[in-house]
């Protein structure tokens, strides 16, 4: 299958599942990155603001910035890029934005992908390689190209949503760990 399939049968199958499973799905894997040592351990955090069936953020972002970590969610600027964009609180600083998402509202002023010391990356499929297949934008690709080689990367998935291999562009950019509410994969490690 071309990644344009992959992209369109992964959204089917991920949209089908209902809310309840979405919802205690994304407690674990949340659990698991709350208390993984790369989150521990960073001091300014990228996280997606999840919606539909997206594993869900809101733990994360809640966490973090409760034990006074700089949190940043991303702003795309259509056909662009994404910036990172510090928050303080979720109810406040966050308004409907591109593509019907909760983004940050334009006065907050985004920080430098440099600055970022992990980043949580969402995905319609990942593989054992980290690889993953997005909505097509190419935006995260984009951005972890600009990271600093100190920070980490994560992705999130349903475990329904990782597959073996994933055909991968020289464009693509892999995460270092993928969690799930079954394992955290690290690449190169096959597992566990
Ligand atoms: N670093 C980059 N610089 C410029 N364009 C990029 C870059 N990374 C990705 N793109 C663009 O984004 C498009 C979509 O990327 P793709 O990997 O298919 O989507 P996604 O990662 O969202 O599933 C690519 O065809 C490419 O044109
Ligand atoms: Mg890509």
């Amino acid at each position: 299958m071309t990644k344009k399939e992959l992209r369109q049968k992964a959204r089917e199958i991920r949209d089908s599942i209902d809310t309840d499973s979405v919802i205690l799905l994304s407690g674990i894997i949340q659990d698991k990155v709350c208390n993984h040592p790369w989150f521990e351990r960073s001091k300014t955090v990228f996280v997606y603001v999840s919606a539909g069936n997206e594993v869900r953020t809101n733990d994360i972002i809640e966490k973090a910035i409760r034990t006074g970590k700089r949190v940043c969610v991303p702003r795309v600027i259509p056909r662009v890029k994404m910036e990172a964009v510090p928050i303080s609180n979720p109810e406040n600083d966050l308004q409907t934005g591109f593509f019907g998402i909760l983004e940050p509202k334009p006065h907050l002023r985004p920080v430098s992908e440099k600055e970022t010391d992990l980043v949580i990356v969402p995905g319609l499929v990942f593989d054992l390689n980290g690889f993953r297949i997005g909505y097509g934008g190419g935006y995260y690709d984009k951005y972890l190209a600009q990271l600093p080689d100190t920070c980490k990367t994560i992705g999130i998935a349903f475990e329904f949503q990782v597959v073996d291999e994933l055909p991968a562009e020289a464009h693509d950019r892999n995460v270092m760990a993928v969690i799930t509410e079954k394992r955290v994969i690290m690449p190169g490690t096959q597992g566990i």
